[in-house]
């Protein structure tokens, strides 16, 4: 009979087990991170919606507090759609029907959102909620919300200054800070629901109002290179510019991480509806300035703003980068010259995301994905905290990436 030297076996097989075991998740395979990020993203959202149930079933998770404790949004708060936004992502990618019962649930909550018109973030609420859910059901309350949302945004279109009006002089967040007509960047983000009102209404005054944004904000909004301000402030009587500001940055003239997010994805998707070469040439310029940042780490994960200084340490801010990697994987599309640059620039973000860095363990982070945003740094508000849109655009970003090639 053959003799085997067992304790070379035994060793074997141990090494093996602790290969196993250690494999890190740099040596996954693209279609591995995705599926496990879908496959923990299922149990966390199980997870989240047990806990919130007892809450509300009329507010949306947006974060934890500092003692763990659920941070909710009401219905006309600007992150109210996010949470059902990924759980649209996580029925498109399990064609499991209780992730569109739970969406189409938490999407039904925000009902009366679409009338908001004291502030621009109907977009975000709307698009990214009912939007979604049009796109992948094509039910028509879906739809009907998406129009009707067009419908109270464009009331804040100002053809004075040729802008649409972010918020009112009465916004309590802007008392005694002398705004008159403020236009902040993340405007851009909600022009998408814009176009996708036209398609859905045959009314071009939605897409014309939106690239008349788009093109305004081209010319006043940005730096020679290419990074942007917070706030334009326009007078509402002569349309001209009174000030450029920088409420949620570091300094007026410091580029604040999520702002120069929000641009990017913004000219992205406004070249993808007009087919206008100024705005691609507009997000390659920002594309640029983001990749191309001295203060970039080499993980790609940005800090809270890229002048941010500081005698502690300087938190990076997750939300960012997940808003980058889902314009960039978009873009790509569009500027195939730097197709691999955009490729390889985002594989780097989603695996740091994917990370234990960023990352949830299962049962952790109260059921959210994404570790370490940075909400509002000065107000001491949502730092280093899960923030909901960080795991919507997570989630686009991982979709985008598997049907990228
Ligand atoms: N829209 C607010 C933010 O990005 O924080």
């Amino acid at each position: 009979m053959k003799k085997y030297n067992l304790p070379f076996v035994f060793g074997f097989l141990f090494l093996c087990i602790q290969c196993q075991s250690k494999k890190n998740h740099t040596q996954e395979s693209k279609t591995e991170v995705i599926t496990r990020v879908f496959e923990v993203a299922e149990d966390q959202f199980s997870y989240l919606i047990s806990k919130i149930d007892t809450i509300s079933p009329l507010l949306q998770p947006r974060s934890l507090n500092k003692d763990g404790s659920y941070r909710m949004a009401y219905k006309q708060d600007w992150t109210s759609g996010f949470f059902p936004g990924s759980l649209w992502f996580l029925f498109e990618y399990t064609q499991n029907e209780k992730w569109k019962t739970y969406a189409n649930r938490y999407t039904m909550a925000l009902d009366s959102a679409q009338f908001v018109k004291w502030n621009h973030d109907v977009g975000f609420m709307i698009q990214n909620s009912f939007g979604q859910g049009y796109r992948l059901t094509g039910n028509k309350t879906y739809k009907k919300a998406v129009v009707d949302a067009a419908n109270s945004l464009s009331t804040r279109y100002r053809p004075v200054a040729k802008i649409i009006q972010s918020w009112d002089t009465d916004a309590p967040w802007i008392q005694g800070k002398d705004l008159d007509m403020p236009v902040i960047i993340d405007n851009m983000m909600n022009l998408n629901l814009l176009y996708q009102a036209t398609k859905h209404s045959s009314d071009t005054t939605f897409a014309n109002i939106a690239t008349s944004h788009a093109g305004t904000t081209i010319k006043n909004q940005y730096r020679s290179d290419f990074s942007c301000y917070h706030i334009v402030d326009y007078d509402h009587i002569t349309g001209l510019v009174r000030k450029k500001v920088n409420f949620q940055g570091y300094a007026d003239e410091s580029s604040w991480a999520r702002g120069q997010a929000w641009s990017l994805y913004g000219y992205t998707e406004v070249y993808r509806e007009t087919k206008n070469v100024l705005f691609l040439e507009q997000a390659k310029k920002i594309a640029q300035f983001i990749m191309q940042h001295p203060k970039i780490p080499n993980d790609h994960i940005p800090f809270w703003d890229y002048d941010a200084e500081s005698t502690e340490e300087i938190p990076r801010d997750a939300s960012a980068a997940a808003i980058v990697a889902s314009a960039l994987l978009e873009l790509q599309e569009f500027d195939p010259g730097n197709k691999s640059k955009y490729l390889s620039y985002t594989e780097t973000i989603l695996r740091t995301l994917a990370s234990d860095i960023y990352f949830a363990k299962k049962g952790d982070n109260g059921g959210f994905l994404l570790k370490h945003s940075v909400g509002n740094f000065h107000e001491n508000n949502e730092n280093d905290a899960p923030l909901n849109y960080a795991d919507y655009y997570f989630l686009e970003a991982l979709l985008r990436w598997k049907n990228s090639n």
